[in-house]
């Protein structure tokens, strides 16, 4: 009687009117003892209606980020490879904050002790620079946006021995070949992607940073400055410099990585408000 009282309905009429979200209630037996519409909604039912609304609101639900992340280690023979330092947390804390925001994210990573947290996020585990551009290959496509924080491996052993290499000569070398950039190879066939890649340079920085953003055609770039106490690999903390394509220049401070991760985001969704 209560629910469907001519008052009660004008009530819900202009509540709804101001923007507000009803949440339906529910049949059953009720406190005046008669049974109908009216039951408050079961506390689980409520929040999982609250957690749909926010979700369906958030500022990257139905996109799609590819995120690469971590070293690649490149074969000299079954127990060994050539690595680098990286932690690969930079990366995973870009996957964990899209998805936060509630984009898809396929995450390739090369090999680290990270996991993702969000069951948005697909991560392809890879070990080799050739084996993240073949993964980064099957994605790209159908990817919006796309964000190289992998520090790929640039030189790989030309001939990876079958057996494990014995050491009976006193020098030894290793003949490398270079291996596929990756960015460059998605900036190649980009159609409306928003491209985000990496630079580490020690020398000058910012003109270095703007080449490589016309070399592999990218949207932005995050420059990381390894002048910064703080910054660069397997610190929690990064610094870095935002380059636009249209060379705008945009020192940030030192930050978390999972701040960074967020600035970075902002211009994700930055650009997808715009276009
Ligand atoms: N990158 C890539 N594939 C490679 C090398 C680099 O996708 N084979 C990406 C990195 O993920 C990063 C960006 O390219 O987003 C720049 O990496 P960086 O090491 O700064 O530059 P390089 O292109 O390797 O050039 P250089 O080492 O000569 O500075």
């Amino acid at each position: 009687d209560m629910y469907k009282h001519p008052s009660t309905l004008s009530s819900f009429a202009a509540l709804k009117q101001y923007g507000n979200i009803m949440i339906p209630a529910e049949s059953g037996e009720l406190a005046s003892g008669l049974s109908g519409e009216g039951r408050m909604a079961e506390p689980e039912n409520i929040v999982a209606f609250l957690e749909a609304d926010l979700e369906s609101k958030l500022p990257l639900k139905g996109k799609k980020i590819l995120v690469t992340a971590g070293p690649t280690y490149e074969a000299i023979d079954p127990v060994r490879f050539i690595g680098n330092h990286s932690s690969g947390k930079m990366g995973f804390d870009i996957a964990n904050e899209a998805a936060s925001l509630g984009a898809e994210v396929f995450l390739i990573a090369g090999p680290t002790h990270l996991k993702a947290k969000n069951s948005l996020i697909k991560v392809v585990d890879v070990i080799s620079a050739q084996e993240m551009y073949d993964a980064c290959h099957v994605y790209f496509n159908e990817v919006d946006a796309a964000i190289a924080a992998a520090a790929v491996a640039d030189y790989r052993p030309k001939f990876v021995a079958d057996q494990k290499i014995k050491k009976n000569t006193v020098e030894f070398s290793i003949e490398l070949e270079k291996t596929k950039d990756i960015l460059s190879s998605l900036g190649a066939i980009k159609k409306n992607q928003f491209l985000i890649g990496f630079a580490l340079e020690t020398e000058n920085e910012i003109e270095n940073a703007k080449l490589k953003i016309q070399k592999k055609n990218l949207d932005l770039i995050v420059l990381n400055s390894l002048q910064d106490k703080g910054a660069g690999f397997k610190k929690e903390t990064n610094k870095v410099t935002f380059i636009d394509k249209n060379f705008e220049i945009e020192p940030m401070e030192l930050k978390s990585k999972e701040s960074v991760a967020a600035d970075i985001l902002n211009k994700v969704i930055l650009h997808f408000s715009k276009s």
